[in-house]
């Protein structure tokens, strides 16, 4: 039988160096925060408890954290140090028994595959710890070696000598430790350091100091402990992320002319022998079939979901929208809060009017309707299978367009009505 887990998240640093006002673990990253982002990857790993460490912007970090069961979220109080915030986490795991696995809230790269490799290589060790060999390693806690290449401690830039300041091994602030064992060396801690704050890196010299092991492992790839501290890190991850994406999309079959100006968030679902063509944004969530046609210059929103061999173009942005099987929007469209049945055209310039400044409104498209140029459909709306609207039109709210039947004008009218006022088509 496996040994329990536990997981502690460390989020509760004010992140100054961002130099901006959202919390810094609210950032987003790819459509995800960078918390978020930790926490599912932690969630990959099926702990047995998971501890998220808050103080500074704690009240709306919660609220994203809102719809996550199973977290338990600690107040670190001031925060003073990664010791310190461990210390407060280990008060709600007063009765936890099994391994205990420290991750940092700003370290969005990582992978659930490394995590479990840290873990395993733990064994009898009093601790395992994760390192990393990046071409930039300034900031970051120096890993010191003896002549042997054995640990010796970790040491924080701050308070490096010119010499260890050379040292290219980094701590990517990722550890697995026996909860009984961790227990008495945060006891033992002291802020005795250039930043006056408990360490949680000086665990590992108290575990040597007792003639314990600790064993480390280097992470693949020194890209998935890059940790954001400032917006530069923070674009230089979005683009490893963005990469990551569209990379998984490639291999299953969807083909993207030009990854370079695609973006494509966390969590979307995109079907083979569809493709994406340049300058095209598509957010979490959305949803693409098979053979579908998305872009240049398209934008796919929250809750927009595309059947198979539907196609959506240039200067198309969609929210809320189900377009149906064969549906094309190819040009200059507003697609908000609607359903499309399948094999629609939707004429350029089309705009579905979904807000009337209170509240949002549906529209329904039926199958086989065609939408002329320049139609707006003000919501909420129905057009049936087979109707068709004038270029031009503006269809009233409230309106419901019957089967087959076409709708022309200003206030838009069925066609044979007008026709009528008009003095008739003879
Ligand atoms: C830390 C490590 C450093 C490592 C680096 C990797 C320590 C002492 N140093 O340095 O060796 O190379 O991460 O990125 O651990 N936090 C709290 N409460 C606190 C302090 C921090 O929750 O009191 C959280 C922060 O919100 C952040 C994480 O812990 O998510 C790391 O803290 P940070 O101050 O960024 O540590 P570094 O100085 O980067
Ligand atoms: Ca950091």
């Amino acid at each position: 039988m496996s040994r329990p887990l536990a997981v502690v998240v460390l989020a509760a640093g004010l992140g100054t160096r961002t130099k901006v006002s959202v919390p810094k673990v609210l950032l987003p990253l790819c459509g995800r925060t960078l918390l978020a982002t930790v926490l599912d990857t932690v969630a990959e790993l099926r702990a047995d408890r998971t501890v998220v460490v808050l103080h500074h912007g704690k009240e709306r970090i919660e609220e994203t954290l809102a719809d996550r069961d199973g977290l338990a979220i600690v107040d670190q109080g001031e925060p003073r140090g990664t010791g310190h915030a461990v210390q407060v986490a280990m008060e709600a795991l007063a009765d936890f028994d099994g391994d205990v696995m420290i991750v940092y809230g700003d370290v969005p790269l990582m992978t659930a595959d490394t995590l479990q490799a840290l873990r395993d290589a733990r064994g009898s060790a009093g601790a395992s710890v994760l390192t990393a060999y990046p071409d930039d390693p300034t900031g970051l806690g120096r890993i010191l070696r003896g002549s042997e290449g054995e640990m010796l401690g970790i040491r924080e830039e701050r308070d490096c000598s010119d010499a260890e300041r050379t040292i290219d091994e980094i701590n990517a602030g990722f550890y697995c430790y026996d909860a009984a064992g961790l227990r008495p060396l945060l006891a033992g801690l002291s802020d005795d350091n250039a930043q006056g704050e408990l360490y949680l890196t000086d665990t590992v010299f108290a575990l040597l100091d007792d003639g314990q092991a600790v064993v480390t492992v280097a992470a693949d790839d020194p890209e998935d402990v890059t940790g954001i501290n400032d917006l530069r890190q923070l674009s230089l991850a979005t683009q490893i992320m963005r990469e990551r994406i569209l990379l998984e999309h490639l291999g299953n079959g969807v083909i993207i002319d030009d990854p370079a100006s695609t973006y494509i968030d966390h969590g979307v679902t995109i079907g083979r022998d569809t493709r994406v063509l340049p300058c095209t944004v598509i957010h979490s969530g959305v949803v693409i079939g098979e053979h579908c046609e998305v872009g240049p210059f398209s934008h796919l929103r929250v809750g927009t979901k595309l059947e198979n061999r539907a196609e959506v173009g240039n200067f198309v942005e969609t929210k809320k929208a189900h377009i149906g099987e064969g549906t094309k929007a190819k040009h200059l469209t507003y697609l908000g809060d609607a359903v499309l049945g399948s094999d629609a055209n939707i004429g350029c310039g089309t705009i579905t009017a979904n807000y009337d400044g209170k509240h949002k409104h549906q529209t329904t498209i039926g199958d086989g309707a065609f939408v002329g140029s320049g139609t707006v459909l003000v919501a909420p709306m129905t057009m049936g299978p087979g109707s068709s609207t004038g270029a031009g039109a503006i269809v009233t709210r409230g309106t419901s367009i019957g089967e087959g039947e076409t709708y022309v004008g200003v206030p838009a009218k069925p066609l044979r009505a007008r026709a009528a006022t008009d003095g008739g088509d003879k």
